[in-house]
C-alpha cells in the first residue's frame, strides 16, 4: 500500500501526532495544502463555497469528480479523500459501490468520506471489504440539513454518537470526522474509539482537525463561527482587482 494510504494516518494516530486535514477543490489550494497536510479532502462543501449553493445537496457526482481529479493531480504527498455527495450512496451498498468506484477510477483519489451513523455501516462494511478506504462523518451532517433544520451545534446525543462511531469503526472506517458538537462529547467519543477522530467545530479533544481552507483564508462571505481566519484573502484579492482596474483605466 502506498504511503498515502490510511496506514500512514494510523501511524500518526498511534504516535499521538495530531492529524492535519484541509479541504481543497482546486489546484492552487491543493498545492498549498499538500505542503503541510496529512489529508486533503475534496469536500462536498465545494457546492456552497465555489458554486454559491445554499447547501451541499445539489452537488452532482460528475462535478466533484472533476474537482477531485484536479486536486489528486496536484497533491504529491497528502492522502486525498473525496466526499460522496448526497443521493449517491444512501439507496443501497451496491449503489454506493458503483458510484464510489466511478469516483476512484476517474479521479484517482485514495479514499472517500461518507456522512452517517449506524444506518450507513452495512455500506461501509461492503466498501471496505472491497478495497475502498472510507472515512466516516458524524455529529452535524450537513447533507441532512433538511431534516435537522440548521447547522447549529449538536448539544445532545453523546451516547448515540458514540454508538455510531463504534459501529462505523467496526464496519472498517479508518477515521471519523466529528462535526460541530460539544468539545466534551467529541473528546468522550475520541477516548472510546480506536480509530482517529478528526474534529471540526468540536474543540481540541480529537485526534486531528479539519477546516475548510477558504474559511480559514477569510475567503467565504458567511464564515462559520468556529473557523478561525488566519488572513483576509478576500480583501487582498479585491485590492489586486482594484489595482488592475486602476492600471487599465490609467487613474
Ligand atoms: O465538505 C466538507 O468540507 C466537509 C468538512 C467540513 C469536514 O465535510
Amino acid at each position: 500500500m502506498s504511503l498515502k494510504s490510511f496506514v500512514k494516518i494510523h501511524d500518526l494516530y498511534r504516535n499521538k501526532t495530531p492529524i492535519v486535514m484541509l479541504t481543497a477543490y482546486t489546484v492552487p489550494f491543493a498545492i498549498a495544502a499538500d505542503e503541510v497536510c496529512d489529508i486533503i479532502l475534496v469536500g462536498d462543501s465545494l457546492e456552497m463555497v465555489l458554486y454559491g449553493a445554499q447547501d451541499t445537496n445539489s452537488l452532482e457526482l460528475d462535478t466533484i469528480i472533476k474537482h477531485a481529479r484536479a486536486v489528486k493531480n496536484a497533491a504529491k504527498n497528502a492522502m486525498v479523500l473525496c466526499d460522496v455527495p448526497f443521493s449517491y450512496y444512501e439507496q443501497s451498498k451496491e449503489q454506493a459501490f458503483a458510484n464510489i468506484s466511478k469516483i476512484i477510477k476517474l479521479s484517482g483519489v485514495d479514499g472517500v468520506k461518507i456522512e452517517g451513523g449506524i444506518e450507513v455501516c452495512d455500506t461501509i462494511d461492503f466498501l471496505t471489504k472491497r478495497g475502498i478506504a472510507v472515512m466516516g462523518h458524524i455529529g452535524l451532517m450537513p447533507q441532512r440539513v433538511r431534516t435537522i433544520g440548521s447547522y447549529k451545534k449538536i448539544k445532545d446525543g453523546k451516547e448515540a454518537m458514540l454508538a455510531s462511531a463504534k459501529a462505523i469503526e467496526l464496519a472498517g472506517a479508518f477515521a471519523i470526522v466529528i462535526e460541530n458538537c460539544q468539545e466534551e462529547d467529541a473528546s468522550y467519543i475520541t477516548q472510546n474509539i480506536s480509530v482517529p477522530s478528526i474534529g471540526i467545530g468540536c474543540g481540541n479533544g480529537c485526534s486531528g482537525q479539519v477546516a475548510v481552507f477558504e474559511d480559514i483564508c477569510g475567503l467565504t462571505p458567511k464564515q462559520p463561527p468556529f473557523a478561525k481566519p488566519y488572513t483576509n484573502l478576500l480583501n487582498q484579492i479585491k485590492s489586486v482587482a482594484q489595482n488592475f482596474a486602476k492600471d487599465v483605466r490609467g487613474c
